[in-house]
């Protein structure tokens, strides 16, 4: 898979793809993720990427050329899947949603910043409008490098199977059951007997159990038809 996100602060977004499971996963080949900064796609000699709003009121709006010219230069060189604007205003991200998309090829990921892009961007370039939560952020970085890590990390081969994505919450609409390691008492509080019983299929009935009461109590919604 590969992944290309424009944005106008590139540097915001290197270290956060430095680390970690995002790092392995570009060294082992599963993606690529390749930053474009938006300014250098503008033809204004101050490298400026936007511009007063027409009609007035306070905010600037990022302009529709150097966004056209920067996903028209991607598009020459590969198909895209999607072209995906971060915005609070999108659909609301949720599992459903990355496991979706960690199944395409190739994803462009439009940043925005201020008071959002020229909508003429979103009518002629945009083919899906993402929002992280009902909060609005300083700009769309932090949401790609959510939406990038929640798709990543759902790659074949990127998990390792003790970190497995499978057993994530929202898999299957529940919550992850509740977790424990050494020691197995501390102060006091000790862990629950079924996970020392080396029961295996006990030991899964128990967790989907926990699944069902954390989500009922916690998340009923997602329990919703
Ligand atoms: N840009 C600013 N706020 C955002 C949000 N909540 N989700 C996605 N992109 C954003």
């Amino acid at each position: 898979m590969r992944i290309d996100i424009i944005t106008c602060l590139p540097r915001l977004l290197d270290s956060f793809f430095a680390h970690s499971i995002l790092q392995r996963a570009q060294q082992g080949g599963y993606v690529e993720v390749v930053a474009h900064d938006l300014r250098d796609y503008t033809a204004d000699k101050h490298r400026r990427v936007d511009d007063y709003a027409f009609g007035g009121g306070a905010g600037m709006v990022m302009q529709i050329e150097p966004i056209a010219r920067c996903i028209r230069t991607l598009q020459a060189d590969r198909v895209y899947d999607e072209v995906i604007y971060m915005t609070p205003d999108g659909e609301r991200l949720n599992q459903q949603t990355t496991n979706t998309l960690s199944l395409r090829q190739n994803l462009i990921i439009l940043c925005g910043h201020y008071k959002g892009v020229d909508e003429r961007v979103r009518e002629l370039f945009i083919t899906k409008e993402i929002s992280i939560g009902d909060y609005v952020l300083s700009g769309g970085e932090l949401a790609a490098c959510v939406l990038s890590d929640a798709i990543i990390r759902l790659l074949p081969g990127v998990l390792n199977d003790e970190t497995s994505a499978l057993t994530d919450s929202f898999q299957d609409n529940l919550l992850a059951p509740p977790v424990y390691t050494r020691p197995a008492e501390f102060e006091g509080h000790r862990i629950p007997d079924i996970l020392l019983s080396g029961h295996e299929a006990k030991i899964d009935e128990w967790r989907h159990e926990q699944a069902l009461e954390r989500t009922r109590i916690r998340r009923p919604d997602l329990l919703e038809p």
